[in-house]
């Protein structure tokens, strides 16, 4: 294939919206003859970065790999396949994955029938591309987030016609039902809602990589969440970049306030939901979390900046005050709830006097925990050319001014846990310490517990001995 043949993304593309419903791909996934069993005896090494979307695709890749009867393997080494699949949202993640590939060197001279495969937000990026394509020879396909589906045909072209691939479609997107999943935990499922984000916060390369909001159908996430509880799973986390707009585009009234109910209903464990957008957060579905008690009381809901100018400039559309109501009103309704938040420190020309009211909400809220990040300008957004004087010492400054706010209000939430018994849905022995347990409480705190005869997926009480800023010691209640 000639280097001009190959689908490359385009920026001005992805920017692109219609008024279309997404189409419904449900028969698009087939293996052609020719590449039935080219996975036969042969490895893959699949590792993932960034966001839950992404850990998703993966269980895709992995479960489209297995159907070509490639087995897993942990141990990058001994791989024939190895895949990146990678993240685009600040560019110290993409900066990781250079590194990673650079590395790969060594393995592809030593094997030079090694396939280098990368793919998800940073393979939509043009930039990227065009990098990858010029000073990593290593890398042999490259596809995209929209292209998943194809991945039996991209792998046989790479793999037996021995040339580079890239198939990077930047198109507003198809819903895909029925691909083949790798689930990777058997006790918790990541259930996609919808895809794609029309907000087009100015920072944001998501809109870019991930193409226009598109939900599922609410009887293909209930069915699919019905038969992970077939298969005993114990919690789902819905998906979406904004989940509170779900359903917008399949002209739903009170969309996620439906199909959050109807999740409900199925009577699963545990119900989480990710990403909440401010903007979108209406009362029924306030009302349906603190209805159900298998609906978690944790809202993880990004503020971004305390100042109105900023959040304008960001594009957030709403105002501290109007973030501030909201959260007045799901603390008020839903009891015990747990918050958390994103915040972006050094957007440009941040004043002094912005971040501080960014401090201010921090003191006024008392996040449970929050994300934060130094503002990272991604080449195609409209922050990327914003004009701006703050130095990076100064965003630096600022980042652990906040961070040391964030963990103080983290301990505090956290001590109030010291003495009480909590329910603990079981990941498996602590990273740290084989004789230790981990798992996560409704609030979505993480505790590290002793016990025996505790296996995971199980739910266990746990009684709380001590109170750390981001995790809770404990020990397991004997029933
Ligand atoms: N720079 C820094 N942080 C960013 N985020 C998204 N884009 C950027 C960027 N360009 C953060 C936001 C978002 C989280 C997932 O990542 O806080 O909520
Ligand atoms: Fe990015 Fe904003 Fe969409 Fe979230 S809502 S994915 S921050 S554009």
């Amino acid at each position: 294939m000639k280097k001009n043949e190959y689908e490359l993304p385009s920026i001005e593309q992805a920017r692109k919206r219609d008024k279309n419903r997404a189409a419904i791909e449900r028969g698009l996934f087939e293996i052609p003859d020719e590449c039935r069993n080219i996975g036969y005896g042969r490895k893959y090494y699949l590792r993932t970065y960034g966001c839950q979307a992404n850990q998703r695709d993966s269980e895709t890749i992995a479960g489209i790999l297995d159907e070509l009867a490639y087995t897993a393997s942990d141990n990058i080494n001994e791989a024939d396949l190895i895949l990146l699949n990678t993240c685009a949202i600040r560019k110290n993640a993409e900066d990781k994955v250079f590194g990673e590939i650079g590395a790969l060197k060594k393995l592809k001279r030593e094997n030079p029938d090694l396939i280098i495969a990368v793919s998800g937000c940073m393979a939509q990026e043009e930039g990227v591309v065009n990098k990858l394509l010029a000073q990593y020879p290593q890398v042999d396909l490259i596809f995209g987030t929209h292209n998943i589906y194809n991945l039996p045909k991209l792998l046989f072209e790479a793999l037996m016609a021995k040339e580079k691939v890239v198939e990077v479609f930047s198109k507003q997107g198809e819903i895909y039902e029925s691909l083949p999943t790798t689930r990777f935990l058997k006790h918790k499922a990541w259930v996609n809602i919808a895809y794609g984000c029309d907000k087009f916060c100015t920072y944001c390369i998501v809109p870019y990589t991930r193409g226009k909001e598109r939900s599922r159908l609410v009887e293909d996430i209930v069915s699919e969440v019905r038969q992970l509880v077939d298969e005993g799973y114990k919690e789902v986390c819905l998906l979406g970049q904004n989940v509170n707009a779900y359903g917008r585009d399949l002209k739903l009234e009170n969309g996620f306030a439906t199909l959050l109910e109807e999740v409900a209903k199925t009577g699963i464990d545990r119900v989480r939901f990710m990403t909440s957008h401010p903007w979108n957060f209406d009362d029924e579905t306030i009302d349906v979390i603190a209805k159900y008690p298998n609906i978690m009381p944790y809202i993880h809901l990004p503020l971004q900046s305390g100042n109105d100018e900023i959040l304008r400039r960001m594009n957030r559309r709403y105002t501290k005050e109007d973030y501030l109501k909201l959260f007045d009103k799901l603390k008020a309704k839903i009891k015990n709830c747990a918050f958390t938040t994103d915040i972006i420190v050094g957007f440009p020309n941040e004043s002094d006097e912005a971040f501080k009211d960014t401090l201010d909400v921090v003191d006024y809220c008392k996040f449970d925990n929050a994300f934060t990040f130094i503002f990272s300008p991604r080449e195609g957004t409209p922050a990327y050319s914003m004009e701006d004087s703050i130095s990076a010492e100064v965003k630096e400054e600022r980042l652990q001014i906040l961070n040391a706010k964030v963990a103080e209000y983290a301990l505090m939430h956290n001590k109030a846990f010291e003495g009480q018994v909590v329910e603990v849905l079981v990941d498996g022995e602590s990273k740290r310490n084989k004789k230790v347990y981990s798992g996560y409480t409704k609030e979505n705190k993480l505790v590290n517990f002793t016990g025996k005869n505790v296996n995971v997926g199980d739910l266990v009480n746990v009684k709380i001995t001590k109170a750390m800023s981001f995790s809770l010691n404990g020990e397991l209640v004997e029933e």
